[in-house]
């Protein structure tokens, strides 16, 4: 089994560093025409200088997704360079503000809810004229299982991350006869610079070293391990290729374990 992407746009949001970059390889490796987004420039260059260089094709979108405008600038752009939309995957996410819900702060929730989830509805929003006019299209909204498992002091993240579940099941029944299909995948702990933050934000809630916070987190899955963030990738691929014709609504746990569905 191989995905194959040949003569599809692929947009994926958060394509700047951690599983986006990942993803971004990966659908330019396999034929996509990928127009990524994030506010980091440079990171976003040095990326597309390198999928260019393996012979694949790369736009970079510089934008604030958190804005609903930049997130039409973002679609905008992929229409007027390759004239459609294939795959949406929204994959940005911030951590938001790691405290209890008495010291959470009315700007830190509207943070994450403006991050998180408004980006999610604003990128469907502008770029699925494009699919249901095609009548083809797949959307991948990327979760996290902390939304399965206990996450104290994670309200804004938590209930963002639930937001798209509900964006995801009610799209499914509603662009179903557009032949277009909406998953969520719900990565676990994937190692890179954003675990490494979370890591340190939940070891200092609990008093304990950063080591110690990860022993724990390693320990809960019944794999002992984190996930590699290709293996992420490789399932929000599976759902977005052909290879994933009969699957919509559907929330995949890409977790070792960490949580049942
Ligand atoms: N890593 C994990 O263990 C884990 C676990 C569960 C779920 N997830 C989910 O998986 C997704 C990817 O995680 P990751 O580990 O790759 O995170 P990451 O390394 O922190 O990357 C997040 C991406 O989102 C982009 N982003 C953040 N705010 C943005 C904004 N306002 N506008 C545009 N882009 C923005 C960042 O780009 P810029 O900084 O350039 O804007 C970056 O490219 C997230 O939705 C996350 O919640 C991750």
């Amino acid at each position: 089994m191989k995905c194959d992407f040949t003569g599809k746009v692929c947009v994926v949001t958060g394509a700047s560093r951690g599983i986006g970059s990942v993803m971004a390889r990966d659908f330019a490796a396999e034929g996509g025409k990928v127009v990524g987004a994030g506010r980091n420039t440079g990171a976003l260059k040095t990326l597309a200088a390198e999928i260019k260089a393996a012979g694949g094709i790369f736009i970079p979108v510089e934008a604030d997704l958190s804005k609903m405008v930049q997130c039409k600038k973002l679609v905008d752009t992929a229409l007027k360079e390759f004239g459609q939309i294939d795959v949406l995957v929204n994959n940005l996410g911030i951590t938001g503000a790691h405290k209890p819900i008495r010291d959470l702060q009315p700007e830190e929730w509207q943070e994450a809810l403006d991050t998180n989830l408004t980006s999610v509805y604003a990128c469907i929003h502008y770029a699925v004229g494009s699919m249901m006019d095609r009548k083809t299209g797949a959307i991948v909204n990327v979760s996290s299982v902390g939304t399965k498992i206990p996450s104290p002091m994670r309200v804004p993240y938590v209930a963002t991350k639930m937001g798209m579940h509900g964006i995801t099941r009610v799209l499914a029944h509603e662009l179903g006869p557009y032949n277009i299909r909406v998953n969520t995948v719900s990565p676990g702990f994937v190692d890179g610079e954003r675990s490494d933050e979370v890591q340190e934000r939940m070891a200092k809630n609990r008093g304990i070293p950063k080591d110690e916070m990860r022993h724990i987190m390693l320990q809960a899955s019944p794999l002992r391990r984190s996930v590699p963030p290709g293996d992420i990738s490789n399932m929000v691929r599976f759902l977005a290729s052909d290879l994933g014709a009969s699957l919509t609504g559907q929330d995949i746990d890409v977790a070792a374990g960490l949580a049942f569905n």
